[in-house]
């Protein structure tokens, strides 16, 4: 019995041990956080919603209503200005739109991507996913190598050879759309693009024939999940505990593990064609296999670090460009006079012929403007982030080291002071002759960390545009919203839901 006492006292003291360093704990994080609030609070922010969990209740409650956060970092910077702060828990980010810190941080490599930002994309409940493949590798010897590797796989000489690919996809839209033209059947524009940019990305960097225009697969769905879920991982860190998600957290693991997988088998058909001295195509694969070491010494991190560039490509190459694609057409059907004339720089250029030459892309330069403000009021991959160890002055402001700085080219694209009328889809304010913008149009980030597919992205762009203009009229069905959507990338909310007619040439 005694023993039992002893025992039962034992337990006590240590509950309540526990239940003090808990406490202690805890109160040591509230000064810290206290501390953190003191060392940045002198730079203008919104009043924060709470004391531990600042700002993010308020982005929560706008993601949560199918909102969009972009909109709120726009009206947030027309009120506090070019540089203001925000806070989660101890976590601190200084949103700029000043062009002298925006070149200063985004085009030095001394400015490392946000570990508390790119880590999230590591995996996604549990699952890896992004890993330390090409946008989330944070350490820079790391990234560094793989993108010098990775290089020759973008050069123009590479991507003059990809002409074919990108006309024989984007023919295929021409065909499917062919079906449907005439017989006023509504085309979601977004769903047919999405199939063409995965079927090119598919074919070029991995040489693998999709054609989901007339197949199905469950890639295209699987992205989709693996993108939403990226969404609510990397925003709320409170969305895995949730039982209510768990069915959705489900379907994201599998999702993000379908795509491993199926990488998985591609690298290993790659790898014994390398070993048998087959003639294997210089593409993004066969550079993903050259990034990850020498096949003797491959060590299971290697293999998994090949994965997370597959997936890596297979996310940034595609849905991008199939949201840029369909904004451009949403913006292009509103407006005629615009039309008119990126259709008459198609005729003038390509006429009657059905394969893009590398050479007419370069005589486009219309419809270069067009895409560029496109980009400019709806960049599809809106935003940046970097890390500052030491401390900077940004405008005026002295902001303390051990902080992440946030980049929005949504924000700056759409702010008056840059670009005049903002909400004006106006592709002359990109003429060769206009002014460049000063380090506040950055739809493909800027400086050592910028997007490695822009050119890609622009070449595919232009061809699947250019087929368009030449062959069909394309017409919005009336009633759709115009309003975007925030999936981590931005795309149309609408899906640009159009009727297609052949082009009436006599007229
Ligand atoms: C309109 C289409 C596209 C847009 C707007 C876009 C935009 C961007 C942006 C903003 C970044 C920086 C991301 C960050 O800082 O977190 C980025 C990075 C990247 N993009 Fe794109 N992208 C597009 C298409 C593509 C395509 C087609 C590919 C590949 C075929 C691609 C491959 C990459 C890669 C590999 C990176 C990481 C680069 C690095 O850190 O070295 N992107 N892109």
């Amino acid at each position: 019995m005694a023993f039992f006492h002893v025992l039962l006292s034992w337990t006590s003291q240590a509950l309540m041990l526990l239940l003090f360093l808990l406490f202690i704990a805890f109160l040591g994080y509230c000064l810290y956080l206290k501390h953190i609030h003191m060392k940045y609070d002198h730079i203008p922010g919104p009043p924060r919603d709470s004391f531990f969990f600042g700002h993010s209740l308020t982005l929560l409650k706008i993601m949560n209503s199918d909102g969009h956060v972009h909109d709120k970092f726009l009206e947030w910077t027309e009120k506090y200005g070019p540089v203001y702060r925000l806070n989660f828990l101890h976590y601190v980010t200084i949103c700029v739109t000043c062009p002298e810190t925006t070149k200063e941080i985004l085009m030095s490599p001394k400015y490392p991507k946000d570990l508390f930002v790119y880590k999230r994309l590591f995996s996604l409940f549990g699952q890896r996913f992004l890993g330390e493949g090409l946008i989330t590798a944070t350490d820079h010897e790391k990234w560094y190598k793989q993108r010098r590797i990775m290089d020759p796989a973008f050069s123009s000489l590479y991507l003059r050879g990809l002409m074919g690919t990108f006309n024989e996809r984007a023919e295929k839209l021409m065909v499917k759309l062919g079906e449907n033209a005439d017989k006023k059947t509504e085309v979601n524009m977004l769903s047919l693009i999405n199939c063409v940019t995965l079927d090119v990305i598919a074919k070029v960097a991995f040489g693998v024939d999709l054609d989901l225009l007339n197949n199905t697969s469950p890639f295209p769905k699987a992205i989709e999940k693996c993108l939403k879920g990226m969404l609510y991982y990397a925003r709320d860190s409170f969305f895995e505990y949730n039982p209510k998600n768990r069915p959705f957290i489900k379907e994201v693991k599998e999702a993000c593990h379908l795509l491993r997988s199926t990488g998985a088998k591609l690298i290993q058909e790659r790898k014994t064609a390398m070993q048998n001295g087959d003639d294997v195509p210089k593409d993004i694969l066969t550079q993903i296999i050259k990034s990850a070491g020498e096949e003797e010494s491959m060590t299971q991190e290697d293999e998994e670090f090949m994965l997370d560039n597959f997936v890596t490509f297979f996310v940034a190459g595609q849905e991008t460009t199939a949201n840029l694609l369909a904004f451009c057409i949403m913006e292009l059907a509103r407006h005629p006079e615009i039309l008119e004339k990126v259709r008459k720089e198609v005729d003038d250029v390509i006429g009657m012929k059905q394969e893009i030459s590398y050479d007419d892309l370069g005589q486009l330069t219309y419809l270069s403007q067009v895409l560029k403000e496109t980009l400019r009021i709806y960049p599809t991959a809106p935003g940046t982030a970097r890390y500052a160890h030491e401390d900077l002055v940004v405008d005026g402001y002295n902001v303390p080291g051990g902080v992440s700085y946030s980049f929005s080219s949504y924000v700056t694209g759409r702010l008056e002071q840059f670009f005049k009328d903002p909400l004006t889809f106006d592709p002359d304010r990109f003429h060769p002759d206009a002014p460049k913008p000063y380090y506040c149009y950055y739809p493909f980030a800027l400086g050592p960390r910028s997007c490695l597919g822009q050119n890609f992205a622009q070449m595919e762009a232009k061809v699947v545009m250019a087929k368009l203009l030449q062959r069909f009229e394309f017409t919005l069905v009336p009633g759709q919203t115009f309003d975007i959507l925030d999936n981590g990338t931005l795309r149309p909310k609408s899906g640009v839901v159009c009727t297609v007619r052949y082009r009436d040439y006599k007229k």
